[in-house]
């Protein structure tokens, strides 16, 4: 089939490229002519594991290419999906001005003589958008076009989203035109995956209460962490106790500094804007971010305890981006404790395997000192804090460490390192719900 995606961000790109690889000839459009620029080239903007291989091996087969330009691919396409951003509003509501652009300009390509379309919505939407969306399409394109709208919510994860693409749980579509329902389950013939049918108020519900439910879960680990600290108990243990429950499972329990990215903290606050505005206020949903935006401060308070005054202190933090495999910085607890290090006059060295390119004007801003290597950035630090759970840290060589930190005092703001390890080589050990290993 004949493609065209909207929006060669993290998203439109993967998706497009797992589309090609899938058998579809597919056009990723994206209005930053640059980025276009920079794809045609052959280079990738983004780091997402499998992807560079994926895109070249479908470019070299004329199955994906890249262009600036909607007026030249919509002609040529069946489907056309939307994947640009909808961040959030100071209010916590979605902003959907580039979505309304986005349509605006679709509707006017469309011709009748092009024929039946289906238009896609994969962006992260507020229930009921599909209905503005036809409007407006029906609105600026004419009474004669022909299409359907398909709300179709896209469940990746950065730093596995070739996978999650390629391999997905489900793929929820949702439609009020079986003729659309039936082109996108053509679309993903080629996976073998269960398919959920709803209409489209439901799928957009659905990815809103997905996300929320998985942050929920992330709150709940990091909330029982809180009085796993006070009670010398093992948030690692009881995620595993509670996770073997099939009910429960273990997936999204790991404590830590919360849930950072470019989408749990504007889902989260978006389904409370949607339910409020909907006059059923969702407070659950309230504590869940308010548990999150204290797990980071709660951290800091505790090394400022051990420190007693972090002005000109020496302190490394390994990690920017808000998770492992991925260059990604946006709402990056990271940065976050960076910034409040800064703010109290500690001097502060960053370090991250992919981050440090994207995070670099906002470390400069900072006044943080980015460093390649995760040992230098470490030298003569008193304190070490692990902000993000690259591999590379979870299997660092602590005898190394050990020589060239000032003080052996680790804070691991992900659990990734192992007490038994800490305690062959004598570290002090501060973790999130687990018990405090002090230097030996
Ligand atoms: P992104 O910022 O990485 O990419 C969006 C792209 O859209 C950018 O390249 C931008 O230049 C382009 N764009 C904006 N306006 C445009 C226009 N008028 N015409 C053409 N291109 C335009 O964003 P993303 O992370 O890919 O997220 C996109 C949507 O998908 C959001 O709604 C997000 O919530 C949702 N989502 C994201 C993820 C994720 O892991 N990042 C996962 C699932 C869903
Ligand atoms: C998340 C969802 O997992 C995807 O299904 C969804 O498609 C995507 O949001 C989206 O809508 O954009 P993503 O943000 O890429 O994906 O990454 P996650 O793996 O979910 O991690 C999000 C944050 O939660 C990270 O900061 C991570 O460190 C944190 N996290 C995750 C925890 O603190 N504990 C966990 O157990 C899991």
């Amino acid at each position: 089939m004949n493609l065209t995606i909207i929006g060669s961000g993290y998203v439109g790109l993967t998706t497009g490229t797992c589309f090609a690889e899938m058998g579809h000839h597919v056009i990723c459009v994206d209005n930053n002519r640059e980025k276009i620029r920079t794809l045609q080239s052959g280079s990738i903007p983004i780091y997402e594991p499998k992807l560079e291989d994926l895109i070249r091996k479908n470019v070299a087969v004329g199955r994906l290419e890249f262009s600036p330009d909607i007026a030249s691919s919509i002609p040529q396409s069946d489907v056309i999906f939307i994947a640009v951003p909808t961040p959030p509003n100071t209010d916590g509501s979605v902003d959907l001005t580039y979505i309304e652009k986005v349509v605006r300009e679709i509707a006017e390509v469309l011709k009748p003589e092009m024929g039946y379309k289906v238009i896609v919505d994969k962006s992260t939407v507020p229930v009921k958008t599909g209905e503005k969306v036809r409007q407006t399409i029906k609105r600026y394109a004419g009474p004669d076009v022909q299409f359907d709208i398909v709300s179709n919510p896209e469940f990746l994860r950065e730093g596995c989203a070739v996978d999650d693409l390629l391999h997905p749980d489900r793929i929820v579509i949702g439609s009020n035109s079986e003729r659309a329902m039936n082109v996108i389950k053509r679309v993903y013939q080629p996976i073998h995956a269960p398919i959920l049918e709803t209409d489209v108020n439901s799928a957009e519900l659905i990815k809103h209460a997905a996300n929320s439910f998985l942050a929920l879960k992330i709150s709940y680990i990091n909330a029982v962490a809180k009085v796993c600290e006070k009670t010398g108990a093992d948030v690692e243990l009881v995620a595993e106790g509670i996770g073997m429950d099939k009910r429960i499972s273990r997936h999204f329990l790991n404590a830590g500094l919360g849930y950072g990215g470019s989408c749990f903290p504007k889902d989260v606050k978006a389904f409370i804007n949607i339910s409020r505005t909907l006059g059923i206020p969702f407070t659950l949903l309230e504590e869940v971010e308010r548990i999150n935006d204290s797990q980071h401060t709660h951290f800091l308070d505790q090394i400022r305890d051990r420190l007693w005054v972090l002005k000109d202190k020496k302190i490394a933090v390994w990690g920017l981006a808000f998770k492992q495999n991925t260059g990604d910085i946006r709402e990056s607890i990271s940065l976050k404790l960076c910034e409040k290090l800064r703010k109290e006059g500690a001097i502060v060295t960053a370090t991250d395997p992919k981050a440090i390119g994207t995070a670099r004007s906002r470390l400069e801003e900072l006044g943080v000192t980015p460093v390649e290597d995760m040992y230098e950035c470490a030298r003569d630090a008193e304190v070490l804090i692990i902000a993000t759970e690259w591999s590379d840290y979870a299997n660092a060589d602590l005898q190394k460490l050990a020589e060239i930190m000032r003080n052996r005092i680790i804070f691991d703001g992900r659990n990734i390192l192992s007490p038994a390890n800490i305690r062959a080589v004598g570290f002090e050990y501060h973790s999130v719900g687990r018990p405090f290993i002090e230097e030996a």
